[in-house]
């Protein structure tokens, strides 16, 4: 007779369940991994330059202002990406911008915000890049900058001066969804690598937290709480709205770099981490820009009609764009989608350009980008393409058809000149470091053509 043995149906029980519990808790930790990749958007730059090549894989070029840096292979190949890297390597160069070789990175990859990130994040983001994604054996070509900016040496002082010790503080009596929404908004999200404008080293000017920046002839617009520059007038409800899906009616849409943020990231957060970043940014002080005095306006401007025919169809219909009447190159090129008008469809699928923060802020900078590079972005509800106009229109006729658009729905202070738009077409004026960079060179030389002739001096005193 088989004696029931309740020891070993228990150890048989623990022996099978024992290695599923741990499979299931690894499955756990890469998902979660996988949700800091997306909050932290590390495909945004470690792509393929194809947009449909394998994830982390790397290649694409990043513009900086001191040339392309090309984001490194992050899959687990041990030859070309970081299959070798242990959690702490992959600590450091989150944190301190230092890679396994021990080379210093390049501040194009944030780790001036990473340096926050928790030890916990960092462990499931690690279980996730070593077992979640697949290795790709690719090398990518290397980031070839012009001297001095070659040498990565230099990022030890530029680091000494600017990157903050590694974690996080939240600010003093922050309630949790507050300082949740402080850790995403600064260290994982890193909005502030694009909303922060940059001092003369190219670091974050911390005076000037989210106030707005110039970003490859793109703004970043002021997302401080301000009234008249800011967030102040948007609901926590709107700001929500607009990080999951781009689009918030009467307001803003998100074209080029937010267009890619909302893409790749912060259209999967869930909610409540959504709640937590918009509840947080309402909470940043304000800070306005100074050429910021009034309101912006809001109220939709009674238009004179035109006595030309609409477009009806879904695309700019080009046949009558090639004069320079900013009024017949709306007609034809936006009317059909925007409205006569400028009000947009009814169901705001097509924004209204009379209620648009691209054409009655302070900048006209996003209406001429994205009339040259278009919209395109998939948002949590629908996916939106305005065409690119670039190709087609000269940089007179963009300037004349923003000018029109500006003087009839949006801020008629603003106007653009084609040479302002070809200067945005090239991604903008260049930060004054690299416009002062020949001048510091030749000063830098003077000096040590000065030391070298001083040391000639005294050695040839005692002769
Ligand atoms: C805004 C662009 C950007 C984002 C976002 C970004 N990276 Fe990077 N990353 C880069 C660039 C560019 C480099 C190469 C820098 C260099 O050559 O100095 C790099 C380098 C690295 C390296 C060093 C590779 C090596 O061995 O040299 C690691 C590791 C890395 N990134 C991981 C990540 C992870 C993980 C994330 C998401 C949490 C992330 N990066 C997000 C741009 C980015
Ligand atoms: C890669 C750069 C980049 C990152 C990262 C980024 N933004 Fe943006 N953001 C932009 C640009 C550029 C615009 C202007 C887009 C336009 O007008 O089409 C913008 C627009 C916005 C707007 C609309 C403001 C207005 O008045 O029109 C909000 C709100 C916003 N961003 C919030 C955020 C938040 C919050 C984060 C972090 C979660 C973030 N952004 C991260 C580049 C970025
Ligand atoms: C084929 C339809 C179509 C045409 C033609 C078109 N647009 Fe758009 N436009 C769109 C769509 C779609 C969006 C994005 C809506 C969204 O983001 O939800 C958009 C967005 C915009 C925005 C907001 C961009 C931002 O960054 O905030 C502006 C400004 C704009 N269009 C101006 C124009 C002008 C000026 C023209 C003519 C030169 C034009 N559009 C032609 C469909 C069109």
């Amino acid at each position: 007779m088989a004696l029931f043995n309740p020891c070993s149906a228990l150890f048989t029980l623990l022996c099978i369940s024992l290695p599923a519990v741990a499979a299931e808790d690894n499955a756990n930790l890469i998902e979660r991994g996988a949700y800091i990749a997306r909050a932290a958007d590390c495909v945004a730059c470690h792509r393929t330059p194809a947009a449909d090549g394998p994830a982390m894989a790397g290649g694409y070029a990043i513009d900086s202002p001191m040339g392309a840096i090309i984001a490194s292979n992050i899959t687990p190949s041990k030859q070309y990406g970081i299959g070798n890297y242990s959690e702490q390597q992959l600590a450091d160069a989150l944190r301190k911008g230092i890679n396994a070789k021990g080379q210093y990175l390049y501040p194009a990859m944030p780790y001036t915000a990473y340096r926050g990130m928790s030890d916990a994040d960092i462990h499931a983001l690690y279980a996730y890049l070593q077992n979640g994604v697949k290795a790709v054996e690719q090398a990518v070509p290397p980031t070839q900058l012009a001297f001095p900016f070659n040498l990565r040496q230099l990022m030890w002082g530029w680091n000494l001066l600017f990157l903050d010790p590694p974690g996080f503080t939240a600010k003093p009596g922050a309630s949790e969804p507050l300082s949740r929404g402080q850790y995403l908004v600064d260290h994982l999200a890193h909005c502030g690598t694009c909303h922060t404008p940059r001092n003369l080293l190219m670091a974050e000017d911390p005076q000037q937290y989210l106030a707005g920046a110039p970003l490859g002839g793109w703004i970043a617009p002021n997302i401080t709480s301000d009234k008249v520059s800011g967030l102040g007038n948007w609901s926590e409800a709107d700001l929500m709205h607009f990080l999951k899906t781009g689009h918030l009616t009467d307001k803003a849409q998100a074209a080029g770099g937010m267009a890619e943020a909302v893409e790749n990231s912060l259209r999967y957060l869930t909610d409540s981490d959504l709640h937590a970043m918009a509840s947080y940014l309402l909470s940043v002080p304000a800070r306005r820009a100074s050429q910021a005095t009034a309101p912006v306006r809001r109220e939709v401007k009674p238009v004179a009609m035109h006595s030309l025919e609409t477009g009806q169809g879904d695309q700019a219909s080009l046949a009558d764009s090639s004069g320079l009447d900013g009024a017949r190159l709306y007609n034809s090129a936006c009317a059909s989608c925007h409205g006569r008008d400028g009000q947009g469809s009814a169901d705001a699928f097509y924004p209204s350009l009379s209620q648009n923060s691209s054409l009655n802020g302070n900048q006209a900078n996003n209406l001429v980008m994205a009339i040259v590079h278009g919209v395109q972005r998939q948002g949590a509800d629908l996916a939106v393409n305005m065409p690119a106009l670039g190709a087609d229109l000269n940089d007179e006729q963009i300037a004349a058809v923003a000018n029109y658009s500006l003087q009839t729905f949006g801020n008629p202070q603003l106007s653009i000149s084609a040479a302002d738009v070809a200067s945005l077409r090239k991604g903008g004026e260049p930060p004054l470091l690299l416009k002062a960079m020949p001048y510091l060179l030749i000063v830098a030389g003077l000096l040590g053509l000065l030391v070298l002739y001083g040391i000639w001096r005294w050695t040839r005193r005692g002769k």
